[in-house]
Parts: C-alpha cells; sequence; structure tokens
C-alpha cells in the first residue's frame, strides 16, 4: 500500500514529494501532465522576509493586503518559516537572479513594503522552481488520472478513485493522502490560470461534506492581455514594481484617483479600480513601459518579452491594452496550519486548494509560491510524526457517467456566468440568479465530472451571498 498519496503536481505537491524521505512508498498523481499547474506559469516570484527583522513587516504587509482577514498563526507560519525554506531549496541547488555583485536581487511587487521578491530567470520563476523539482522529487509520477472521489468511510480517507488513460476507474490505496490540487481557475471565461485547472477536488469534497470556507474572495489580477483566442495572458505584477505605468488612452495614470499606491496598491484596488473606471469612461486601459529601457525589458523578463512580441507588439514603445482576469483563489477546503483537514482521518490540502486563512481576504503579491513550500513542508512533517496506519476496506468501483452530451455547453454558459455575475463587482440580485441558474444546471442530465465543478461554483455564489459586506476582494452591492 501507498503510504502518501500526493494529488497535483504543481509546487505545493512536488515539495511535499521532495520532504518524503525516499524510503516511503510515496506517488503524485496528477490530472494531466505534471507541468499542467499553475505555479508553473507564476511569473513574479517568491515573497520572503528579508532577514529576521523583515518578518513583522511582512507579516504586517500580508495582514493589510488581506484587509486584517488573515489568520495571524498562519502568516506568521508562512513568513517565519521563510527564510528556512527559500534556504533549503537554494542549498539543494536552485538558482535565484543575483544583482551585479552576486548578491541575491529581490523586486518589488504591490502592496510590499520593500524589496523582498526573489525570482528565476528573470519572469519565470515558477517554472524553473517547478523544473527544479521534478529533477529533485526522488518519487514517482503517474500522469493522466483524473480523480473522481475520495474514498472516505467513518471519518477515515482509504485513498482515491482515478479514472485512467484507458477509461477505467481504478482505487488507489493509501494511508495519507493530500490534496494540493491548485484552485478553479477554469470555472471563469477569462483567467490567467492553467486550463485543466478547475475546482473538482474542491467539487468532491463538498459531496463528502468536507468544509470549504472563503470560497467567494476570489482575487482578480489587474493586468492580463487578452489574445484574440480569448486567452488572458499574465503580465506580471513584477513589471509594475520595476515600474511600467497602468494608463488610460489619454496616457493618464487614473489610478492615482482611487489610491495614492496608483500601480503598486494591492491587487483587489488596482482591478476594481480599473474595472470601474472602464465602465464610467467607456476607455481602453493600458500598461505602458514608458520608463523601460529595451535592453533591461528583454533581460528582466524575457518570456513576457518573448510572448508580447509574437503577438506582434514592439517594446517597450508599445502599450498593451490590459484587462483583469480570474487569478487566484484565497479560499478552499479548511485546513489547519499542517495542512490536515478537521474531523477526516489522514486527509490533507496544502496549496491554493487549501484555505488556512494565510491569504486573509485578498492575496500579497508572491506570497503564493511561498505558501506552496511552507506548508506542503509543514504537512509531510505532520503526516511523518503520526506514522497513520489501519485496516485496510475494500471499496466497490460504482458505476457512473463521468460525462455527458450537454456538459461542454453547460460548462461554456457557466464560465460566463462566473465572468459576469461573480467578478471583481457583485450585486446580490444577480448572485441569486446565478445560484438559480446553478441549481438548474446541476438538475439537468449531465455527468459526474461537470456536477463536481458546478457544486465548486455553487459554493462560491452562495458564500458570496453570505457575505453581505464588502471585504478584501469580494465586493458587493447590496
Ligand atoms: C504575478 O507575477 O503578477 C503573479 C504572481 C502572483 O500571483 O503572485
Amino acid at each position: 500500500m501507498i503510504d502518501i498519496l500526493i494529488i497535483g503536481s504543481g509546487v505545493a505537491g512536488l515539495y511535499a514529494g521532495v520532504n518524503t524521505p525516499k524510503s516511503k512508498n510515496c506517488l503524485i498523481i496528477t490530472k494531466g501532465m505534471p507541468w499542467q499547474s499553475n505555479s508553473f506559469y507564476a511569473q513574479g516570484g517568491v515573497a520572503t522576509a528579508l532577514n529576521k527583522k523583515d518578518i513583522q513587516l511582512h507579516i504586517n504587509d500580508t495582514m493589510k493586503a488581506g484587509d486584517n482577514y488573515c489568520s495571524l498563526e498562519a502568516v506568521k507560519a508562512l513568513s517565519e518559516n521563510s527564510l528556512s525554506v527559500i534556504d533549503d531549496i537554494i542549498k539543494m541547488g536552485f538558482e535565484f537572479d543575483k544583482d551585479e555583485n552576486g548578491k541575491l536581487a529581490y523586486t518589488k511587487e504591490g502592496a510590499h513594503s520593500s524589496k523582498r521578491i526573489l525570482h528565476a530567470n528573470g519572469d519565470a520563476t515558477g517554472r524553473f522552481l517547478h523544473s527544479f523539482l521534478m529533477q529533485k522529487n526522488p518519487h514517482a509520477i503517474e500522469s493522466n488520472l483524473i480523480v473522481t472521489d475520495l474514498l472516505i468511510k467513518d471519518n477515515i480517507c482509504y485513498g482515491v478513485e482515478v479514472l485512467d488513460s484507458n477509461n477505467k476507474l481504478k482505487h488507489i490505496y493509501a494511508k495519507s493522502v493530500v490534496i494540493a490540487s491548485g484552485g478553479i481557475g477554469s470555472l471563469y471565461k477569462y483567467s490567467t490560470n492553467e486550463k485543466s485547472i478547475s475546482g473538482d477536488l474542491h467539487g468532491i469534497c463538498i459531496n463528502k461534506g468536507i468544509e470549504l470556507i472563503d470560497m467567494e474572495l476570489m482575487q482578480f489580477h489587474p493586468t492580463s492581455y487578452i489574445s484574440k483566442d480569448k486567452t488572458a495572458n499574465l503580465l506580471s505584477e513584477a513589471l509594475r514594481g520595476e515600474g511600467a505605468l497602468i494608463v488610460d488612452e489619454y496616457n493618464r495614470r487614473f489610478l492615482f484617483d482611487y489610491d495614492e499606491r496608483a500601480e503598486l496598491a494591492p491587487r483587489d484596488v488596482v482591478s476594481r479600480a480599473i474595472f470601474d473606471y472602464q465602465q464610467k469612461n467607456s476607455t481602453k486601459v493600458y500598461l505602458s513601459f514608458e520608463n523601460f529601457d529595451k535592453n533591461f525589458f528583454k533581460i528582466r523578463f524575457p518570456n513576457i518579452y518573448k510572448t508580447l512580441s509574437e503577438f506582434g507588439f514592439t517594446l517597450p514603445r508599445d502599450k498593451i491594452k490590459i484587462s483583469p482576469a480570474y487569478h487566484y483563489s484565497m479560499g478552499g477546503i479548511k485546513t489547519d496550519l499542517n495542512g490536515k483537514i478537521p474531523n477526516i482521518k489522514n486527509l490533507y490540502a496544502i496549496g491554493e486548494v487549501a484555505c488556512t486563512r494565510v491569504h486573509g481576504a485578498n492575496r500579497l503579491a508572491s506570497n503564493s509560491l511561498l505558501e506552496t513550500l511552507v506548508f506542503p513542508k509543514r504537512a509531510i512533517d505532520d503526516i511523518l510524526s503520526k506514522n497513520f496506519n489501519f485496516k485496510k476496506i475494500d471499496f466497490k468501483i460504482k458505476d457512473k457517467e463521468l460525462e455527458k452530451k450537454d456538459d461542454l455547453k453547460i460548462e461554456l454558459e457557466l464560465q460566463n456566468l462566473m465572468w459576469n455575475f461573480i467578478g471583481i463587482i457583485r450585486y446580490k440580485d444577480k448572485l441569486k440568479f446565478s445560484l438559480q441558474e446553478i441549481d438548474k444546471f446541476l438538475s439537468s442530465d449531465i455527468g459526474e465530472l461537470l456536477k463536481f465543478k458546478l457544486l465548486t461554483a455553487k459554493s462560491i455564489v452562495k458564500q458570496a451571498l453570505n457575505r453581505k459586506k464588502s471585504l478584501g476582494a469580494h465586493y458587493i452591492i447590496n
């Protein structure tokens, strides 16, 4: 039997694997291919306290960006452990970018009071970290396994049911299961997320009566470029940290009308300002690189430079039309600070799928990659300290239709609904309408996989309706 089964191969899942001794029988499973994760696409970097003295400032910035809704305990755990996890990956051989003196190069992003974001290969931090951990992970990774159920009986998790690439359902039994399946991006029409990330595990948990919290707290990234194929291409906040400006058609930096920190205000503030300004003034909004030198742009942001050039832009001359896009879920499966899901033995959740309330109501930029290092280590340490054992029981594979013919059509309708009515600004009547629509979808002839997505969407709308006052990224007009 497997000792530790990890669902998801983003940085959280891989770092959990890296922290699991070789002597353990550990398996990482992934829905698509291992790189199909949000962390692979993270551009900006990893936030960290600069030194012991900076811990309190990092905590203050995180709390403030999170609208003081964060769990102080979780934020302390994040920041206090930041120095040791960064040290750990550097000692393992990971190379962050350095300055001309060979010292670690730190950058700034919105709502940070100092330059404390480490980055790798300019704007490819997530991809580099992911590839590095893929090399260091000593355990097997099995791709193309879609989780279709958690095997839970009498509050004990015995493993998972999966659909394999031959379309066969099978069971994988494990002494501990760690969910690291990421967020919910594909429930939205415009999202910076990897396309396969769609909140399925959230839905499975709801189906099992596991508590999800803060699901209405969604972060919309202010700067994405929507290409012709409707993809929201992320334009890292680090661009603004290095001097890129947000302007209207007349080159006016209108963000000052909303917040004196302008481009470096927290993400929820900037996204809402762009949305509001566009609605009131019917103007397009742009990211301007007028302060950038061409060589600096190419060296500091090689991937964004390449992507935008391939779309036909001449940089840094051209301004890029931008739009906010769905980016990150602050809420998720409720866990303690070791990733443990309450009331179910040996079941854990880490990374974006989990909610320790570390991000509060709005995540501070680049705290997510840090979270995917700090909490997976704590979870594995907890699992190893418990050495949980149980008598295996056999679950029967039940026949079910995972996909049905109208699923795709309903999924597209759901994406529009989420984007239009559960977006940057929410209205109570539109939320109520959305809930009715989702219930209608749920009662139609749908496959099991779509049901999970709809359950997740329903929990977002229900929790948005329950939170009657605006908080952080949840902005509601009654
Ligand atoms: C970005 O580079 O702006 C995204 C990284 C993050 O979400 O912190």
